[in-house]
Parts: C-alpha cells; structure tokens; sequence
C-alpha cells in the first residue's frame, strides 16, 4: 500500500480489501480494525478523515487485513466485542458474544423485577456476557457463572474486572460440569438460570463458516450427536436449583424449539414460551417452575 493515504482513503481500501465473497460486513470490519489499529475513537477518525494517515498506521493495517482474510472474527482479532452496550474482552478460549444472544436478555429482563435483591445462575458462562449483563441491568441481583473451560472462566473473570467495581463485587465464577457439582447445589435456590449450551450437531460442525469452525472454542459449539446433549443434561437439575415460580431462560438453535420445550415439559416446567431474534428463528425459550 502506498504511505500517503488519507484516514477516510485507508478505511475505504481496508472495506475493498475485506469485501470477499465470505464476508458480509466487510464495511463494519473495516472501521473496527481501524479504530482498533488507530486508537481513534469514531468521532476523531471523522474528524481526521482526510489527513494523511501514519505509514505505520498502514502497515499495522495491512498485518490485520490479512489476519481477517484468514477467517479471523474481528473480535478474535482487536480482542474485545461490544454486547448490549457493553464491551467484553474475548479471547480464542470463548464464544464471540452474539448479537442473537441479546434476544436471552431482552427475555430474561422483561420478567426480572427491578430494585429487588435476586439471585442468578449462568451456566457455560463463557466471556460472561449473559450473567454481567444481567447483573449490570439489575443492580440488586448477585450471580454465579459456571463453566467447564478454566480459561474461559478466566475471561469472565477479567470482564467481570472491567465492568464496574459494584459487578465484580456481586459475581462467583465456579469452575463445573453444568450442575454436577455438589457445592453447587448447597447453595440457596435462584430466581433464574441463564444458560447458552453448545448446541451445534457434532456432525455439523465441519460445515460450519470458516470463521465459527476455526475460531471457536469446540466446548462452545458441541452438543453431541444430535446437539442437545447439554440440555438433557442440565434442564433436569436446573429445575432442582430454582426457587418455585423462578424461570430458565435457554438460548437454542433455530430448529430446537420443539425438541427442548419437550424436554422441559418433561421436567415439570411450566409456562414455556418461545422467543425470535432479529431475524424471525427461534432463538430462546422462557420456561417457569412452578
Ligand atoms: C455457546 S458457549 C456460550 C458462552 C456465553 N454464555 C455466551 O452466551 O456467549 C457455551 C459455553 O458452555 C461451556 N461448557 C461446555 N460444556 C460445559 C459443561 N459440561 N459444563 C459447563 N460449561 C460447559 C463452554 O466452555 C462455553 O463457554
């Protein structure tokens, strides 16, 4: 790339670059890594539009155009990802947070009550988007997340750090296999369970984008033969954790809906209603105890 190239001229050729049949947001992707590159917010990139960007600037540009090209989420590569509102580090050990996934938590907050003290569980916590949303939106509710992969606990952990002190003060993370665990299941009962399982056929798998399938973690994705091992795991036992007239709140795949809402009637859930995401798919099911 030639080093005499203004900021708004770079942003145009990174969006060229990234403009590949694979990719859907080469625009989007294009400013990210050039915010992230630039250490300029949005505002002073407008405002700097048609100077001349650094020659380093550039270069440091051209390294992250190829790590896209190779499949890369954006996240994975500036190593953070914005979740309602709110920015949470990722790293290769956790699930990108996914904008479906904000469909969980405009689910879980129209029936938890504000200004009352609650008590919420995450299961597969992951970067911990779901619970420090949650715990951010209801500034009275304490929380446990719970996870097989240390490192991803180590993820939440730090995003729990970032996210404002009074969070990190109202937060557990628990190292577990879904609720096997007996400390787990001493504790008091709670008024919800979030919970996105990896629900992904394990056959599927390869023929996942590029972007998912390589960068991933598999734990993340893998739901066994028929993707809802996790479920039949943890409804049952989840059930036994949630005070009576509590909720679980369950993100799916867009196909599951009748499977897991069978499997939940079966475990004495009650109520069980299903929510779309922005694109119209089932995306969410809301069941309560009765
Ligand atoms: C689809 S990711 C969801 C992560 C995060 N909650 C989110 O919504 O972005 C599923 C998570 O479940 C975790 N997981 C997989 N098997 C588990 C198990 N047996 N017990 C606890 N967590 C598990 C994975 O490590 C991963 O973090």
């Amino acid at each position: 790339m030639s080093a005499s190239l203004s900021f708004e001229a770079l942003q145009r050729r990174m969006t060229q670059h990234l403009d590949v049949p694979q990719n859907a947001t080469a625009a989007l992707d294009a400013r990210l890594l050039l915010e992230h590159a630039s250490g300029l917010s949005p505002t002073a990139l407008a405002m700097q539009a048609k100077q001349d960007a650094p020659a380093a600037l550039i270069q440091e540009t051209d390294a992250l155009l190829a790590l896209r090209l190779t499949g890369m989420p954006v996240a994975k590569i500036i190593g953070h990802k914005e979740f309602w509102g709110r920015r949470f580090y990722v790293s290769a050990s956790v699930l990108d947070p996914r904008s479906d996934s904000e469909t969980l938590i405009e689910t879980a907050l129209a029936v938890l009550p504000k200004n009352v003290p609650l008590r919420l569980m995450d299961l597969g916590t992951g970067s911990g988007c779901l619970l420090l949303t949650l715990l951010a939106e209801r500034p009275l509710a304490r929380g446990v997340g719970i996870d097989k992969s240390r490192a991803a606990l180590s993820m939440a952990r730090r995003n729990a750090h970032q996210l404002a002190p009074n969070i990190r003060r109202r937060v557990a993370l628990r190292h577990g296999d879904w609720l096997t665990d007996a400390p787990l299941n001493a504790d008091e009962p709670v008024d919800m369970i979030v919970t996105n399982p990896p629900y992904i056929e394990s056959r599927a798998i390869a023929t996942l984008d590029r972007d998912v399938r390589l960068f991933d973690p598999r734990l993340a994705l893998d739901g066994g033969a028929d993707g809802l091992g996790p479920y039949r795991k943890l409804i049952a036992p989840g059930l036994q954790r949630l005070k009576s007239g509590g909720y679980m709140v369950l993100e799916i795949g867009a196909t599951q809906a009748d499977a897991i809402s069978k499997l939940l009637a079966a475990a004495g859930f009650v109520d069980i209603a299903r929510r779309q995401d922005l694109a119209g798919r089932d995306r969410v099911l809301i069941a309560a105890k009765p």
